[in-house]
């Protein structure tokens, strides 16, 4: 007997966990910082092109793909294709998921261990500049903490997939998602109203082209892709449960602008606390985890505001990862006739046992270097430099030229009738953008990423 598939129960349901995947660690970490890093303004523009002729065109593809198939990512491409080869590309996407869920769990792990130490109001007996970095360093080379709050998240992560499509990921993501807007709300209003919040805001909008090279906007593309949870299969996985009478292009649109509009409300939140405080806004993937808890004991209210933030942030990931086990717990679902929640208790057994080495890397394993990478780092790059941008381009590609625009377009309809009647021309600039820009950009990205681009231009230039 068939059981029958999980659905959403609304479409705000539906755009509230897509949005909830997209919006991570990625919007609340890592963009202020590359945005600061790579010429502020010029980066933020280069970005939202990035975010228009990529990350839009291609989540249109993967949700429709979802949608249409009502399958798990292996499921789905089998289904389109016939083939095991296309098959094959969402295998990649499923153990896209265990790697990623693997490492991005000892982050998150972190930003609740720190929601403690906030409370604690650990930050305020810092003395010296350099205390925070050595408070942070004392914590992650404890592998007790490490461990700890890792499997906390593991933990939290499963039951909310657990409960299932609508009980668990749809009802959490309603409760998580507005509550992360107003903090970050907070946070930002917090931020713009302290003294010297204008060179902040200044550092973030002032344009400066000289920064953006060919390698900055590689890095604007790729991190589209990340943030976006592009790539793998998880936006695949959840406009499977998604209803033919909502439009998947407008519901891909709402998630892009929902995910652009975070990751610039925290970077304004982070930039105007960081420069309002005379903080170095350079200080990379330490920013959130050095730099701020500084920031925090200068600011008023200040220790209100620091549980706040990483509340915030652990909101932020748990949503995202939620869809990452999703992903991998689909699979087991829909192919191998697991129960979900046998599936969710085993499956995230298996990626806490992964990841108990990337948590290692910070400590008892901090010497074990594979290519000159630790555990963590070298799980990261497969995962984020290599399967996804490769994900992401064979999607496009088995979009536009296997699946073909003839059998994709009446599929694209449903639900979308008047998009198409009243706008055919963003239709049109769909197919283009996702059968030669997508493809040929992404390309270069995943070159990028495995430092084959670089050595390329240097040969024609002659360096
Ligand atoms: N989009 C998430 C973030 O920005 C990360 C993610 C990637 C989630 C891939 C799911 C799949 O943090």
């Amino acid at each position: 007997m068939e059981i029958k598939r999980e659905s959403w129960g609304s479409k705000t349901g539906f755009i509230l966990a897509a949005a909830g995947s997209a919006i991570g660690l990625g919007n609340i970490w890592k963009f202020p910082y590359i945005a600061g890093e790579n010429g502020g303004a010029s980066f933020i523009i280069v970005y939202l092109i990035c975010i228009g002729i990529i990350g839009l065109p291609v989540l249109t593809a993967e949700i429709l793909i979802g949608r249409t198939t009502q399958r798990n990512p292996v499921g789905a491409f089998y289904k389109l294709s016939q083939s095991k080869f296309w098959a094959g590309l969402g295998g990649m996407g499923v153990i896209a998921g265990f790697l990623i869920l693997s490492f991005y769990a000892v982050i998150a792990g972190w930003a609740i261990g720190y929601i403690v130490e906030a409370f604690k109001g650990s930050f305020f007996n810092f003395t010296e500049a350099t205390s925070s970095a050595d408070h942070f360093n004392g914590l992650v080379g404890d592998i007790y903490w490490m461990l700890g709050y890792f499997s906390l998240f593991m933990f939290l992560t499963m039951i909310i997939v657990f409960a299932g499509v609508q009980k668990g990921i749809e009802r959490g993501s309603k409760i998580l998602m507005p509550i992360l807007l107003i903090l970050l709300i907070i946070l930002m209003i917090r931020g713009v109203t302290l003294e010297g919040a204008d060179s902040g805001l200044e550092f973030l909008w002032n344009p400066d082209w000289s920064k953006i090279n060919a390698g900055a906007i590689l890095i604007a593309l790729g991190h589209a892709f990340f943030t976006l949870s592009l790539g793998m299969g998880a936006m695949l996985t959840y406009g499977s449960y998604m209803s033919k009478k909502d439009s998947v292009p407008n519901s891909a649109f709402q998630i892009v602008f929902l995910d652009t509009l975070i990751a610039l409300i925290a970077g304004i939140a982070i930039f105007t606390s960081v420069f309002a405080v005379g903080l170095d806004p350079a200080a990379g993937p330490g920013l959130i985890f050095h730099t701020l808890p500084s920031v925090f004991i200068k600011m008023p209210g200040g220790y209100i505001f620091s549980i706040l933030f990483f509340i915030l942030l652990t909101i932020a990931a748990l949503t995202s990862a939620i869809s990452l086990l999703e992903v991998v717990v689909s699979f087991f679902v829909d192919e191998l006739k697991w129960k979900r929640h046998t599936a969710a208790i085993v499956l995230t057994l298996i990626i806490s046992l992964l990841g108990v080495p990337s948590a290692l890397s910070y400590n008892l394993l901090a010497d074990f270097t594979i290519f000159g990478l630790n555990f963590f780092d070298l799980v990261d790059f497969i995962a984020s430099n290599i399967l996804l941008p490769l994900g992401g381009l064979l999607i496009a590609v088995f979009v536009a030229w296997v699946w073909g625009f003839k059998r994709v377009l009446p599929n694209l309809k449903e639900g979308a009738e008047r998009l198409f009647e009243e706008y055919p021309v963003v239709i049109t600039i769909w197919k283009i953008f996702l059968k030669y820009f997508s493809p040929v950009l992404i390309f270069l990205v995943f070159l990028h990423s495995v430092g084959l681009l670089d050595k390329i231009i240097n040969l024609f230039t002659g360096l």
